[in-house]
């Protein structure tokens, strides 16, 4: 078993779980993500390593609780574990050889940016954070956003703190007064890394986006995380998850994660009880 070590309840729904994994630990790069398993009978659920400690042995995720399988995982207490845990899986991106990069992220995508800003600042690079959030109480890593970035923006839908509107209105008034970035990290709501990659192209701004397909296997055989980037069909889970966004058919990502809506609302009704589900079974 992959045991919880610490948890922490970091904002409305979403956990923070550091769990003890050496192996994986002692290979992650920024980019690289896991597939977990709480027990035999549950989904496969692919989560990006927001931070290792090669040391300490550990990894940490950090998980919203969306739907059935990710409530799971929140629920789970210290002591408690993973009976799977795969990884790293995924292709790590470059972050060395920038002197400025400009990092959006959005709701829970705060979570995977934090280790490529990080790894970005540990490497040299002037980096400029934007984080977003619908509210104040959900915006999640400002403290160590705020360590590691030379400049911190934050936007929230309500205006309940930083600016009132979304990521994007600040990333334009950035763009409008300085053309010295050399590259620009989204990660948040596929809609949001759309509109990210339609400004920066205006600016002929390199820009990477980190793409949460949906995935079943997580080692390029099953297709379910296909995307379409540039002419070429690529899977996520293998030649990603971070992408040139310039190239990413969002309108096509979009569709697909609409696939399975039904089915997912219908799980999410579900009791786990002693973990098993309760969904399918008869009076
Ligand atoms: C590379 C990658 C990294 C991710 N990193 C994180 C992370 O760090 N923290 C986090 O909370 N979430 C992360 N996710 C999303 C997370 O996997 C889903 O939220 C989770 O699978 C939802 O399962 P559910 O049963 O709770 O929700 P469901 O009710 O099944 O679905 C809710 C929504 O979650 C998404 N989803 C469902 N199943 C999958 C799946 N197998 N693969 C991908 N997305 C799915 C869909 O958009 C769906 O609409 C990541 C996804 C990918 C692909
Ligand atoms: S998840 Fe199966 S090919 Fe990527």
């Amino acid at each position: 078993m992959y045991r919880i070590l610490d948890k922490e309840v970091i904002a409305v729904k979403i956990v923070k779980l550091k769990v003890e994994a050496p192996e994986v630990a002692a290979k992650a790069k920024p980019g690289h993500f896991l597939i977990v398993r709480v027990n035999e009978k549950a989904e496969r659920i692919p989560l990006t390593i927001a931070d290792y400690n090669q040391q300490e042995g550990t990894v940490t995720i950090i998980v919203q609780e969306v739907g059935f399988s990710s409530r799971q995982i929140c629920n789970l207490e210290v002591g408690e574990g993973f009976l799977d845990l795969v990884g790293p899986l995924g292709e790590p991106i470059k972050t060395e050889g920038y002197n400025k990069v400009v990092c959006i992220g959005g709701g829970l995508g705060n979570a995977p940016l934090y280790p490529k800003a990080k790894s970005l600042k540990e490497d040299g690079t002037e980096v400029v954070s934007i984080l977003g959030a619908q509210t104040a109480d959900k915006l999640i890593l400002e403290e160590e956003f705020d360590e590691i970035s030379d400049e911190l923006y934050m936007a929230t839908d309500d205006g309940s703190k930083g600016h009132e509107g979304f990521v994007t209105e600040v990333l334009e008034d950035l763009l409008k007064q300085e053309d010295d970035f050399e590259l620009a990290i989204a990660i948040g709501p596929m809609i949001m890394m759309k509109v990210v990659s339609e400004l920066t192209a205006k600016y002929s701004l390199e820009t990477i986006v980190s793409l949460n397909s949906l995935m079943v296997d997580g080692t390029g055989m099953c297709g379910g995380c296909r995307v379409t980037v540039g002419e070429e069909t690529k899977f996520a889970c293998v030649d990603g998850p971070a992408f040139d966004g310039h190239l990413v058919d969002f309108d096509e990502q979009l569709r697909r994660q609409q696939f399975y809506t039904d089915q997912e609302e219908e799980v999410k009704q579900c009791q786990h009880v002693g973990g098993e589900h309760q969904c399918h079974k008869k009076e």
